[in-house]
């Protein structure tokens, strides 16, 4: 009897030629590019054609994508009025995920899994979902809708329907890069999830929806907004003892080691040395950080980051991309809850090229469970329990 690998550590599932990890040496790829390079030089648009295509798309293909893309801004009929109905009190990440389920309520044809339809399908959700994370955002402040505007591109767009004006270059750029660096991750557990559930010949809304469950968890993509809220105890703990930030960082990261506690952000399941999105987001953190009056908050993290070094490192425990993105989400005015529905926006393009490689060459998920319980027990009527 084969030997039960709790969490699937290291079992190979799958295959694809979307994004290439090496754990080891901390590199990751997207279809052989560097992240680094795709970072620096690539927009969220360009990535996502690369990530469906294989390809990076010549001038003409990237201007037709980006039109058919923009085309696809607008949400279904009713559909602001469905967000503009919820409880204004809901978490951003529950009403993203019962959108985008909700969306294949408004497809003539939902379950057609044709590698056009798939992609079809798979392009309008990645194109909408900004609109129904700004409108919920907006609603839930008391703020009337903002219609897309199809000038703009993704990370402009977005900004613009959540705050009611176009972002500046350095912001836009700020985001589009969040968006580019977490694309798509290999086998990551929502990306699993999405294939996993496609494999039934299920549809694309349902492989998204449950992957969007799966990446909410502080395990996963949850984890940047529980940065955010260590970063924001730190700075309650210094204030109620009347000191500077600084000086309560290593006391407050010892005492939660102490106690065993998780660090958000750090620690990684594939990567055992620094992630390489969060090496490019550390430079880009600090620089954003600096332009927007957010300093004191990278010089925090680049503190707990040391103190972790020095206390885990020895185990591979170092930040993962979710650490850095949390000063990057927040510099950029984004609230706490919207920074898990940030990586969702972006990982849908990895989900659905994921869901449209499954699909090419499906096979049913389906392993097995090692029974452990007991065997031959008696059925004991009701009233002998
Ligand atoms: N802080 C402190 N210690 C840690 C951390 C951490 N963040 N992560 C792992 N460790 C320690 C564990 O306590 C364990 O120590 P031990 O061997 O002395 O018991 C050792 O490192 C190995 O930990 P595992 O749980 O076996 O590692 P696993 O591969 O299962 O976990 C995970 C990976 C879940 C990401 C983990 O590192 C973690 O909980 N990190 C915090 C949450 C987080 O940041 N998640 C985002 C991941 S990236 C992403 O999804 C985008």
């Amino acid at each position: 009897m084969p030997l039960t690998v709790k969490g699937l550590e290291g079992i190979v599932a799958a295959e694809t030629n979307m994004s290439y990890i090496n754990g080891e040496k901390g590199i990751l790829e997207y279809v052989g590019i560097s992240i680094d390079d795709l970072a620096r030089n690539s927009t969220f648009e360009e990535t996502t054609y690369l990530l469906w295509n294989r390809k990076l798309p010549t001038k003409a293909e990237l201007q037709a994508f980006t039109t058919e893309f923009r085309a696809n801004y607008d949400l279904p009929a009713g559909m602001v009025e469905r967000i503009q109905s919820l409880p204004k009190t809901a978490q951003p990440m529950h009403v993203l995920r019962t959108m985008v389920s909700a969306l294949a309520m408004h497809d003539v044809d939902p379950n057609a899994n044709d590698p056009v339809s798939a992609r079809k399908k798979a392009l309008s959700v990645l194109a909408t979902t900004p609109a129904i994370i700004a409108c919920f955002d907006r609603y839930r402040r008391g703020l009337p809708f903002v219609a897309p505007r199809k000038d703009l591109t993704f990370a402009q767009n977005f900004l613009y329907m959540l705050n009611g004006q176009v972002p500046t270059e350095a912001v836009a750029r700020a985001f589009d890069i969040c968006m580019i660096l977490h694309a798509d991750h290999g086998l990551n557990n929502s990306t699993f999830t999405s294939r996993v559930i496609i494999s039934t010949l299920s549809d694309v809304y349902s492989a998204l929806t449950g992957a969007i469950g799966s990446l909410r968890g502080p395990l996963h993509g949850g984890a940047n907004e529980e940065v955010m809220e260590m970063l924001g105890e730190i700075e309650a703990l210094a204030k109620s003892q009347g000191k500077n930030a600084m000086d309560v960082v290593e006391p407050y990261i010892m005492g939660r080691l102490a106690k065993k506690e998780r660090i958000m952000g750090f620690g990684h399941r594939v990567y055992k040395t620094i992630d390489p999105r969060a090496t490019f987001l550390k430079t880009f953190a600090k620089q954003i950080a600096a332009d927007t009056g957010n300093l004191p908050l990278y010089e925090i993290s680049s503190k707990i980051e040391q103190i972790m070094a020095r206390e885990v490192g020895a185990k591979g425990i170092y930040p993962n991309v979710d650490f850095y993105s949390a000063t990057t989400y927040h510099s950029i005015g984004l609230k706490l809850d919207l920074f898990t529905p940030m990586f969702a926006m972006s990982r849908n393009a990895g989900w659905s090229g994921h869901i449209i490689e499954q699909l090419s060459d499906n096979r049913l998920f389906r392993p097995a469970a090692e029974y452990v319980g007991p065997h031959n027990s008696p059925y004991m009527a009701m009233d002998s329990r």
